[in-house]
């Protein structure tokens, strides 16, 4: 499994599937959640909506992953992950991985290929890039080395910032 770290607009990447940093209510927000309900249009946001009315209808817990489609997007799926907001005190680096195994998971369940992630809790949520990087690499590293055939080819993080893909390509060099 390829991981590589490139700077960009994840709502343009052509992959088969984009991870969203979303919050637990599935409704939107700003930072890439806002980005990527823009993009897709507004049947994500209807999705999502649906998902609440049924299987997840108090919300998608922190660290954990759910797909929807990705409507007008070029990524054919959404993966909505909720990561660790450290302005609520949820500093534990085990939750944050989960946001990617879980993703992953999911990815694999729908049969993605190709994923790209945002630095999930980088922005609103209050982490240091930097610790972000680290957990996200290592753990996407773990995921794959448990898994025999993983159903996952390339793992793409796509950093909106200079200083975050800094932090990724160090992380990648470890
Ligand atoms: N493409 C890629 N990365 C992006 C994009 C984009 N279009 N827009 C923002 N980012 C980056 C941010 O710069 C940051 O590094 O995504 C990373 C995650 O930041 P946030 O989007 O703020 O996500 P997070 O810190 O997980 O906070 C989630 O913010 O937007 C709300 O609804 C969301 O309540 C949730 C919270």
């Amino acid at each position: 499994m390829r991981i590589e770290a490139v700077a960009g607009d994840i709502t343009t990447e052509h992959v088969d599937a984009i991870v969203n940093a979303a919050n637990s209510s599935l409704l939107g927000g700003g930072g890439v959640d806002g980005a990527i309900h823009a993009a897709a249009g507004p049947r994500l946001l209807e999705a999502c909506r649906q998902l609440r009315r049924t299987q997840l209808p108090t919300g998608l817990p922190v660290g954990h992953a759910v797909a929807t489609p990705g409507f007008d997007l070029p990524a054919r799926w959404v993966i909505h992950t909720v990561g660790p907001n450290r302005h609520a005190g949820q500093t534990d680096p085990m939750r944050l991985a989960s946001c990617f195994t879980a993703s992953l998971d999911v990815a694999t369940s729908v049969g993605a290929r190709t994923v790209a992630f945002p630095a999930v809790s980088a922005g609103v949520y209050g982490w240091d890039v930097r610790e972000v990087a680290r957990v996200a690499v290592g753990a996407v590293r773990d995921w794959a080395a448990g898994h025999d055939e993983p159903g996952v080819d390339l793992v793409r993080f796509v950093l909106f910032s200079e200083a975050a893909l800094g932090a990724f390509a160090e992380a990648l060099e470890a």
